[in-house]
């Protein structure tokens, strides 16, 4: 034998996967295949491809004839705008992308790569799940990953992207990610598919519905991110790197910025309508003081109530909590406490500082919230919030009511800087609420100028961040065009901080 032209050989049947047949049909799908999803994703050139020549040792169901070499599954590593990067595609070409024992092996190979040297992990999953051929081995192969996944959480940042379908138990390692992507039509994901459902509920519903991208990014809250392609998917997540550090020793990586630190928006003074009770856009704030308004914003489409996402201060990238008073007038329920609980905990674990900006008006009311368990799912959100060690900063914009001034970065739970813009009103509840209650003997069948009257008292007294400045829980009031600068100057005030929490193995999140 030919050792060189075996080689070649080799390489050749791996970059075919599973034939031209099968390529094309991927393509004709709009799905590119995994090498070309993996060369996109790294910067050209850098790809280094491991276990290229690894082959699955399966002898029953005839998969004997059918030895693939790479058995589907390409894994390796590159750069992303310079800085390492592990990587793992599944080639949906190969036996449906399915995981075998040696596919699995070779996605624990470069997760163990990752954490040992401190690289973040994407995986690209386009898969049919476990390989039915193989049964256990197969299972066990999933749970060696999930391991992993877990694992490394909070230690190296962990990407997926659904390019395919992902179903079964195969869906709970993107779930242990720290951020998952979907494309538009052609991908889903859902731990029973709908024909199983259909058999055991009598529900019927079509796969887009069940798991596609916009229901896991509009309404189970699973997809953080949604692109119209795989490569618009790829690109993406070539610039939520630009974010994040490489594990979770160092600090975010600098961009450089021509935008000023002093940068004064006269805009942002009138932002906030004089009615407390109309609505505005936060994002109109939030792009108004970061660098060259550019904002990253992950969840876009789930409980749209809460804003997070990603920008920068300085070139230094901060993670962004914001009450969205355009969207049920900002009020925190179930899922905004969860999306907003989880981002904390991600620039918490990878020090990423937090702003927080805050126009809340409190819990939202009713018996949905109450049942679904809004106290248990609201405690996430303020326990991640006491939790984080990283720099903390908060902007009360208008309301901060209720147990919702607490939780949202109150100075209470270790937020460093404070700031109110002179429209904040801190307080326990809004000013009807109030008099109603305080009042309720008074007011009972009273004249509407006598419950205005009383109305009134409550807002002069609260409706402005006056008590909580003369207490030092705000430590300034600002004026809203001056926000930018005070926030760098708080960031830069804390670049060097040093906090941490009492020794114990882990904290128990309310979950
Ligand atoms: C082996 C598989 C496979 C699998 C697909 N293929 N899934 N081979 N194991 N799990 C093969 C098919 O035989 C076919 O081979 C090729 O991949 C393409 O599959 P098609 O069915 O032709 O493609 P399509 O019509 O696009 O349908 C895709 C699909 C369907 C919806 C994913 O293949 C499917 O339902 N597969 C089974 C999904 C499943 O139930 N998996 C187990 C989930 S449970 P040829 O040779 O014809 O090209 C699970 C447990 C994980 O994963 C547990 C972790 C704890």
């Amino acid at each position: 034998m030919n050792l060189l032209e075996e080689l070649h050989r080799r390489h050749a049947a791996a970059e075919q996967g599973g034939g031209e047949e099968r390529r094309a049909k991927q393509h004709r799908e709009g799905k590119l295949s995994a090498r070309e999803r993996v060369e996109l994703l790294l910067d050209e050139g850098t790809f280094v491809e491991l276990d290229k020549l690894v082959q699955h040792r399966n002898r029953d169901f005839g998969m004997d004839e059918q030895v693939i070499p790479g058995d589907g599954f390409v894994t390796g590593y590159g750069d992303i705008h310079g800085r390492l990067q592990f990587v793992f595609a599944q080639d949906f070409t190969v036996f449906g992308g399915s995981l075998s024992e040696a596919n699995a092996q070779k996605i624990c190979k470069v997760m163990d790569l990752a954490l040992k040297n401190g690289a973040p992990i994407i995986g690209l999953n386009d898969s049919g799940g476990a390989r039915i051929q193989e049964g256990v081995v197969s299972l066990g192969g999933y749970a060696d990953i999930f391991l992993r996944n877990t694992l490394a959480s909070g230690v190296v940042p962990q990407i997926s992207a659904i390019m395919g379908p992902c179903a079964g138990g195969a869906v709970y390692s993107p779930a242990i990610t720290d951020f998952v992507f979907m494309v538009e039509n052609t991908s889903y994901m859902f731990v029973t598919g709908p024909d199983v459902i259909r058999t055991v509920t009598h529900e019927t519903v079509s796969k887009e519905e069940l798991g596609g991208s916009m229901t896991h990014n509009s309404v189970s809250g699973v997809g953080h991110f949604i692109a119209p392609n795989d490569g618009d998917c790829i690109r993406m997540i070539r610039e939520l790197m630009t974010f994040l550090p490489q594990n979770n020793r160092e600090d975010p990586p600098l961009k450089e910025t021509s935008d000023p630190a002093d940068r004064a928006d006269r805009e942002l003074d009138t932002v906030v309508p004089s009615e407390s009770n109309l609505p505005y856009d936060i994002k109109d704030v939030i792009v108004r003081v970061i660098d060259d308004g550019y904002f990253f914003e992950v969840h876009e489409h789930f409980a749209r109530n809460i804003v997070i996402g990603f920008a920068r201060m300085e070139g230094r990238p901060i993670g962004i909590v914001a009450n969205q008073p355009a969207y049920l007038a900002g009020c925190l329920d179930i899922n905004s406490s969860i999306k907003g609980a989880r981002f904390v905990r991600f620039c918490d674990a990878f020090n990423i500082p937090i702003l927080t900006f805050e126009d809340v008006p409190g819990f939202l009311p009713g018996t949905a919230q109450e049942f679904g368990g809004i106290i248990r799912h609201g405690a996430k959100l303020l326990y991640a919030y006491a939790e984080a060690t990283v720099p903390k900063i908060t902007v009360i914009t208008r309301k901060a009511y209720g147990g919702a001034y607490c939780v949202m970065g109150s100075k209470h739970i270790r937020t460093d800087v404070n700031l109110a813009w002179p429209t904040a009103e801190i307080a326990v509840m809004g000013p009807e609420g109030a008099a109603k209650i305080v009042y309720r003997r008074e007011l009972t069948g009273a004249a509407d100028e006598l419950v205005a009257e009383k109305t009134e008292e409550f807002r002069r007294r609260f409706a402005n961040p006056f008590i909580a400045a003369e207490r030092g829980f705000v430590d300034d009031v600002i004026e809203p065009h001056e926000t930018r600068a005070r926030v760098i100057s708080s960031l830069r005030m804390l670049q060097n901080k040093v906090d941490t929490n009492p020794r114990k193995k882990h904290g128990n999140i309310p979950l």
